[in-house]
């Protein structure tokens, strides 16, 4: 696909991977809407995107909210009249073993790994659906593989988005929408220096690498899709 002039939203577009992500649609001649709740540091992102193109604009929003996901979508279709692609990127990791894992941080995590993610992409289809076209791309994680201890909530909340996934994908393929996922490994971000002190900072992987990998899957020729894409550390144990 030609990303020129295409809309996208990106949630947890204020640091790390989604900051990355937005940064190249923006490259790209994305229109990018960045989304997050810190709109201080949307505006240092927006400065980045704007050397590219002047049409990004800033949504401060909490996903696990759905009044703020509801306005999310609504400017958006107002400003730009569609929307073409949706990065569901923000998600939050609290550790703990779950003898000790307090319901309130379980809940913490689910309404914004899942219950932001089950809003972002009901609210993106209702728009795409008519527009009969778009693409969706969930950021799931290696840790629904792995097992890593510490994790069991945040990895239970991202496996949830496997599901959802590949039900959304069957749903809305006779539309014209294609839904994907990708699982990042380690990356260099705030969320993996607080996961994952153990890991050495030069062999996490760059977010930018993440970032190619969905204008990769974004580029390919109408007749071509990925669902899903494991990237790890090179480090890392494969498979
Ligand atoms: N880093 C890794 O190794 C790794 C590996 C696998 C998967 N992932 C996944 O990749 C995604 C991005 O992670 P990251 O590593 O870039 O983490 P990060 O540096 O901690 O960034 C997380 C982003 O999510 C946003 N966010 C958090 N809670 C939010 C909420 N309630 N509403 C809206 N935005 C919210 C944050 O912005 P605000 O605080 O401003 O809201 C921030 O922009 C996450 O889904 C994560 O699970 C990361």
């Amino acid at each position: 696909m030609d990303l020129n002039h295409k809309t996208a939203i990106v949630t947890g577009a204020s640091r790390g991977i989604g900051k990355a992500i937005s940064i190249a649609l923006a490259k790209e001649g994305v229109n990018v809407v960045l989304a997050a709740r810190s709109e201080e540091k949307l505006m240092e992102v927006k400065k980045d995107t704007d050397s590219f193109n002047g049409n990004s604009i800033i949504i401060p929003a909490d996903i696990s909210k759905e009044k703020d996901i509801l306005n999310l979508f609504n400017k958006t279709k107002k400003e730009f009249g569609k929307l073409d692609i949706l990065i569901n990127n923000a998600g939050i990791l609290i550790k703990g073993n779950l003898v000790d894992f307090s319901v309130e941080d379980y809940d913490k995590i689910m309404n914004v790994n899942l219950k932001g993610v089950f809003l972002s992409c009901q609210q993106a289809l209702k728009i795409m659906i008519p527009q009969k076209n778009g693409f969706i791309i969930n950021i799931s994680s290696n840790a629904v593989f792995k097992g890593y201890p510490e994790q069991s909530v945040y990895s239970a909340s991202k496996y949830g988005i496997v599901g959802l996934t590949k039900s959304i994908s069957n749903e809305v393929q006779k539309d014209g929408i294609s839904v994907a996922l990708i699982y990042p490994g380690g990356v260099d971000t705030e969320l993996i220096s607080y996961a994952r002190p153990d890991i050495d900072k030069s062999v996490l992987i760059p977010p930018e690498d993440i970032a190619k990998t969905v204008i990769y899957m974004l580029k390919l020729s109408d007749n071509s899709w990925v669902d899903e894409i494991c990237i790890r550390r090179r480090a890392a144990k494969p498979f």
